[in-house]
């Protein structure tokens, strides 16, 4: 099976009807969508999700963004997507992101950052299963699979 990453289109892109660009983006680029659920996050769920961070200072006002209203929870698939996600997504921050990036392109705050994508394969594991049971990841194929992965060989 190819690599799974979470990718969350956070409540910022959503209030900032922005759910159908960022999806499209990676549908374009040739990933596959396996799982997605839209839902508002409880304080302690985001507290799972960002378990890593509960040292940090921005911690409580993260927690506080994240859970203060409605967002889409999805797998997404393909050989190397964790890091073509993170590149696509830009760095953390809009105010710092290169254009053409996700974030570049639509943030412009050193706060709210539309996106979320899991950093390494470790952490995908442990984040889509906050969110998905297996059965709820759908195993289908392209049917132009080919030409999208193709390595010409
Ligand atoms: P993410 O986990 O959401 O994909 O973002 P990331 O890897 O680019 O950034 P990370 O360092 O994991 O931080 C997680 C989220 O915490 C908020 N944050 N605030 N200095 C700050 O105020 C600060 N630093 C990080 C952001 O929402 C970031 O996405
Ligand atoms: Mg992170």
């Amino acid at each position: 099976m190819a690599e799974r990453t979470l990718i969350i289109i956070k409540p910022d892109a959503v209030q900032r009807h922005l759910v159908g660009e960022i999806i499209g983006r990676f549908e374009k680029k040739g990933f596959k969508i396996v799982a997605a659920k839209f839902l508002q996050l409880s304080e302690k769920q985001t507290g799972q999700l960002y378990a890593a961070h509960v040292e940090k200072a921005f911690y409580k006002p993260l927690v506080k963004y994240i859970s203060s209203a409605p967002l889409l929870v999805m797998v997404w698939e393909a050989d190397g997507i964790i890091d073509m996600a993170r590149k696509m997504m830009g760095a953390t921050f809009g105010y710092y992101a290169e254009m053409g990036t996700i974030r570049g392109d639509f943030s412009s705050s050193e706060r709210y950052n539309l996106v979320h994508g899991s950093d390494s394969p470790e952490s995908a594991q442990q984040e889509i299963k906050l969110f998905f049971a297996p059965n709820e990841m759908v195993d289908y194929k392209f049917t132009d699979s080919h030409w999208l992965y193709g390595k010409n060989t």
